[in-house]
């Protein structure tokens, strides 16, 4: 099994007092709830020990390389390059999110296909010029949560977005998720 290097791990931080994203509300859609924080910071991955103290809670994820998307669904991702950052998308959510152990104990061809059913990239593909995304693995981490997801947009998005968390949420695939926390953000 490969080891995973600490120091390519993403931290997730929610704080009282201090951050680069200001809470607006968290939300528990399934499952366990965390703590409620006033603000979120990012830490990039980092040689250095991350100086972090008094935190509500932190979440670990890393960047992977793509597990079910198609050539064909590579091409369109590669063309359309999801950016962060833009100082316009000055709204942003945090979605941590577990699947169950049926999920885990399908084979990787069953999952693709729940995932083609539930058409969650060609839902995704609809959003792309209008919400930027990146996804963190978690699961091979231990973590409590199998996957990080990022997502920021324009303000003006947000009616989009929320359309997009609709889509999803009604998918085969999403019967699979049995715990879902959703963090509003605004940049602070
Ligand atoms: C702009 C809209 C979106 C696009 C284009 C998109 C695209 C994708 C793609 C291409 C994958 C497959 C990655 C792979 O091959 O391993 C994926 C996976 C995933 N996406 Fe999305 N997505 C979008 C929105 C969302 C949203 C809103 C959520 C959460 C509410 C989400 C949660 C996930 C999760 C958890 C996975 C990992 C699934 C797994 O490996 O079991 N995505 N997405």
């Amino acid at each position: 099994m490969t080891a995973i290097n600490q120091n390519k791990t993403t931290l997730f931080v929610g704080d009282a007092n201090v951050g680069e994203w200001k809470v607006i509300s968290t939300q528990t859609i399934v499952g366990e709830a965390i703590p409620n924080s006033l603000y979120l910071t990012i830490i990039k991955p980092t040689n250095e020990q991350p100086q972090i103290e008094n935190f509500d809670w932190m979440l670990k994820g890393f960047n992977s390389n793509l597990r079910y998307t198609n050539r064909e669904e590579k091409n369109i991702l590669d063309t359309n390059p999801s950016v962060l950052g833009n100082p316009d998308h000055t709204s942003a959510c945090f979605i941590p999110i577990k699947k169950t152990e049926t999920w885990w104990n399908l084979t990787q061809d069953e999952r693709r296909a729940i995932m083609e059913r539930s058409r969650h990239i060609d839902i995704g593909f609809d959003y792309l010029s209008v919400i930027n995304r990146q996804l963190f693995h978690s699961r091979d981490l231990g973590e409590t949560f199998d996957f990080l997801t990022w997502f920021e947009f324009k303000p003006e998005h947000a009616s989009k977005f929320n359309d997009l968390l609709t889509a999803l949420r009604n998918t085969e695939e999403w019967k699979y998720i049995d715990r879902e926390v959703e963090v509003r953000l605004v940049k602070a």
